[in-house]
């Protein structure tokens, strides 16, 4: 068989995705698995979301739409930027995507040239890398605050170079679930200016975000540097809509027409019916959605109320996304239910084969010492996992 090209052999499976998928197949053996390993909220898509999709169906709406996305849906997008984040974007200015995903790897295809090098604050979510390797990127890993991880001008100044083309903000993070304030990004704004860096502003967990803080990106703060931001979202977190597939870009004409031209060799449009449903759920009630955020925020406080009981988990707190990501180096080098743990690796599968509770290890976010955990389940699965976590730690039997 003739070779594949290095290119597609560069690319790593998601980490992410393993977990999940070892998670799913204990499940369908009919164990009683909890999965904190996904990325993915459990509440259903808005109703009125659905009906919008039913209606478009019934009426036909099924066939090839403009590539960048239908008109309202561009129109509402660039209205949502204007209620929310007080920025003006042009419909033009905005190419509606097969999800944030999506979206992200046009921006990189659109950015980057071969060789240049894309900053990646870190701990960092797993596909800024591999999207960055896609389009012939370098990726360079940028140091964050050890306490915030949050990107300072010095972490930037230590993965700057000539080649330096793109930094990936994002905000509020997965892993981390750390959001940076106006301040944060007002510090980095000088040095992203005098290096005339493009910055790829992932804003997909926008919504979910706590403790009364405001969510700001880099052109709000910093109105100067909106020629040279993209933002990337989409309706998957915020609405429930993981498998809806609908994300957009927004970023300067110039960017938006070649993400087009891009697109419309390589998908031509996102569904037809998706994009009727993300249009209902930006310019529907945002009832539902301000619920699922409260959701959220509850099993935040809890997994953080549960997590200080167990011995060697330090969680810092996270303002933003459904993620904890506690720090897990004191339990490294002991051994745990029969086990001996040398790693964030090894610390996952044991959790796993013992409590069926899946998570995710921090070696594929660059945090090698820490664990993550998705929060995106109900309070009962929570707790439960929870309890059997700190009963495997404390050497109890755990009730499965
Ligand atoms: C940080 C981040 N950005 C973007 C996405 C993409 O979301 P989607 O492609 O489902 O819209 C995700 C999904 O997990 C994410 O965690």
């Amino acid at each position: 068989m003739p070779a594949l090209s290095p290119r597609a052999l560069a690319i790593p499976p998601s980490p992410t995705l393993d977990l999940d998928t070892q998670a799913k197949a204990l499940k369908a053996q009919g164990l009683d698995v909890v999965n904190l390993s996904i990325g993915e909220p459990d509440y259903p898509t808005p109703a009125n979301v659905c009906q919008a999709a039913i209606e478009a169906i019934k009426e036909g709406f099924t066939r090839y739409t403009p590539t960048a996305g239908i008109g309202p849906l561009r129109e509402a997008i660039s209205q949502k930027l204007k209620k929310d984040n007080n920025l003006d974007y042009a419909p033009e200015s905005v190419v509606v995507a097969a999800g944030g995903k999506h979206a992200l790897y046009n921006a990189f295809m659109c950015l980057c040239q071969p060789g240049d090098e894309v900053i990646i604050p870190s701990p960092h979510w797993v596909t800024y890398p591999a999207q960055s390797t896609m389009v012939g990127a370098i990726p360079v890993l940028a140091p964050t605050d050890p306490e915030t991880l949050l990107l300072t001008p010095e972490g930037l100044k230590k993965a700057l170079s000539p080649r330096s083309r793109v930094l990936v903000l994002n905000s509020p993070s997965n892993p981390s679930g750390r959001a940076y304030g106006a301040n944060d990004l007002e510090k980095l704004a000088p040095l992203i200016k005098a290096k005339d860096l493009w910055v790829i502003s992932d804003d997909i967990y926008e919504n979910l975000i706590y403790d009364g803080l405001t969510f700001v990106n880099l052109p709000m703060v910093c109105p100067e540097l909106k020629d040279q931001t993209v933002i990337c979202h989409g309706v998957s977190k915020t609405y429930s809509m993981t498998g809806w597939r609908i994300g957009w870009l927004a970023g300067p004409k110039i960017v938006a027409q070649a993400a087009a031209n891009l697109q419309g060799h390589m998908t031509s449009n996102a569904s037809s019916v998706a994009q009727r449903a993300a249009l209902a759920a930006l310019t529907g009630p945002s009832d539902e959605a301000l619920r699922f955020r409260a959701g959220f925020n509850q099993r935040r406080l809890r997994i953080l109320e549960l997590l200080a009981k167990i011995p060697g988990f330090q969680t810092p707190t996270p303002n933003g996304a459904f993620y904890v990501f506690p720090k897990v180096s004191q339990l490294l080098g002991r051994e745990l239910g029969g086990a001996m743990i040398h790693s964030a690796d090894d610390l996952a599968r044991v959790i796993l084969e013992k409590t069926l509770v899946a998570t995710t290890p921090g070696t594929g976010f660059g945090a090698p010492d820490r664990l993550r955990l998705s929060y995106a389940v109900d309070l009962s699965n929570l707790e439960k996992a929870l309890n059997r976590i700190a009963s495997l730690v404390a050497g109890r039997p755990v009730v499965l």
